[in-house]
């Protein structure tokens, strides 16, 4: 928006110049400054054509410059550098990047070419008018009709009026770029959210939760994951869900912390239909450790606290969930404790853990949250999971699993 606000005074500002210019120039030929406008036009029309084809071409290789950033992505992240070094798949990378590439960027730059071609060729029409006002001023220069001092006032105004009508159509095409831009985004803003937060109650502690004949398959898929599961969890129980891999523990979850919705059955907590709950309370009650639990290039006490901002929590806090997940030892390795970077990516003197270190901050960051329930999706937190009650995300066999 700030973009579009930027071009529109620049574009305002290039047209009072030109309008200026073109008042002073008419004097020397009115009819050779209606033309230098006129022939002036076609640039501006092609280069707006060209934008928005260029625009539409972007919109239609998308899937290529995605599968591009991934392989980029792969090639120079950390988390990919030994298996790429064991595997020697460097060139295979390279190889797999310029098979897109290729063919990308050799309809890209027919596209440009044809633009640059064509811009080129219009842009000599301006000139060639400049051209002939010059000449008819050198004309009148000798037959008297004006000085020497004019010549140059006139040439340094018709460079002025070149410079503030590539400035006015530089402009304008930005703000037409950011036009279609910013349509495009109108478009994504107004894709209905798959789950409906129109529940308004607070959830505080849970007593139970129950699980009615609930199926499920994922948006775009034929197969069902979920198949009529039905159970229910009470207060201080520890469950365990046990299955194959794949057998749909894991979407269980998903569907409990609502990041997706029940395609039949219900889920209730605590006898009301967790749609009935407002999205964020119902996540505020639970805390759990992913099987693929991420890690923060921020410091200690932020890969700790992460897990909720809004508690107003002091270092006891803090350090008592290091304790629960065995990592007290972690911060006695730091130099700067819980202020230690845990990445060497943004700070030299950051520091960086071992796969089980980073489980255990992990962890340490599910205790922190101090939900009603906590969920570990990795059998690695079983010991330490025995304070609360606890669900493992650990599914009885479905019917469609065995
Ligand atoms: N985002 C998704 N889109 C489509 N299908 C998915 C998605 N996530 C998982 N699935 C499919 O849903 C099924 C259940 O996956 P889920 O992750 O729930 O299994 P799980 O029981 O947790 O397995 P594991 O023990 O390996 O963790 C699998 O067949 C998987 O391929
Ligand atoms: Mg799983």
């Amino acid at each position: 928006m700030i973009s579009v606000l930027w071009s529109g005074f620049s574009c305002v500002s290039a047209l009072i110049t030109l309008i200026c210019a073109l008042l002073i120039i008419s004097k020397v030929s009115l009819l050779l400054t209606v033309l230098l406008v006129a022939v002036s036009l076609p640039s501006a029309i092609l280069n707006q054509t060209y934008t928005k084809k260029l625009y539409q071409w972007n919109l239609t290789h998308v899937k290529e410059e995605r599968q591009m950033n991934y392989l980029s992505f792969i090639m120079t992240d950390k988390k990919y550098a030994q298996e790429l070094r064991l595997f020697n798949i460097g060139d295979f990378l390279k190889e797999k990047f310029k098979a897109i590439w290729g063919p990308y960027f050799a309809k890209k730059k027919k596209l440009t070419k044809k633009r640059a071609f064509l811009v080129t060729l219009l842009s000599v029409l301006p000139q060639l008018c400049i051209l002939g006002i010059l000449a008819v001023l050198s004309l009148r220069i000798m037959g008297g009709n004006n000085t020497i001092g004019d010549y140059s006032l006139y040439s340094g105004l018709l460079a002025q009026f070149l410079s503030s009508l590539m400035a006015a159509l530089t402009s304008i095409i930005n703000i037409y770029d950011q036009k279609l831009r910013i349509h495009s985004f109108e478009e994504f803003e107004a894709i209905p959210n798959a789950v409906a937060n129109t529940g308004t109650e607070k959830l505080n502690e849970i007593t139970s939760i129950e699980f009615n004949d609930v199926s499920f398959r994922y948006p775009g898929t034929e197969k069902e994951v979920l198949q009529h599961i039905s159970f229910s969890v009470n207060a201080h129980e520890k469950v365990c869900l046990v299955g194959l891999n794949g057998a749909g523990k894991s979407t269980l979850i998903k569907l409990l912390l609502r990041f997706y919705d029940a395609e039949s059955g219900n889920i209730r907590i605590n006898g009301v239909d967790i749609k009935n709950y407002e999205i964020v309370s119902l996540r505020k009650a639970f805390s759990c450790l992913f099987q693929q639990s991420p890690n923060y290039a921020f410091t200690l006490r932020e890969n700790i606290t992460i897990s909720d901002i809004f508690k107003n929590a002091d270092e006891n806090d803090v350090l008592e969930a290091l304790y629960n997940s065995s990592a007290s030892d972690i911060l006695g390795q730091m130099a700067d404790g819980l202020d230690s970077y845990l990445s060497r990516a943004y700070e030299e003197n950051g520091t960086e853990l071992s796969g089980g270190q980073h489980q255990k901050i992990a962890l340490a960051r599910t205790f922190f949250r101090n939900s009603s329930v906590l969920i570990s999706g990795t059998p690695a937190a079983k010991r330490r999971f025995s304070r609360r009650t606890v669900c493992r995300t650990r599914l009885l066999p479905t019917k469609s699993s065995s």
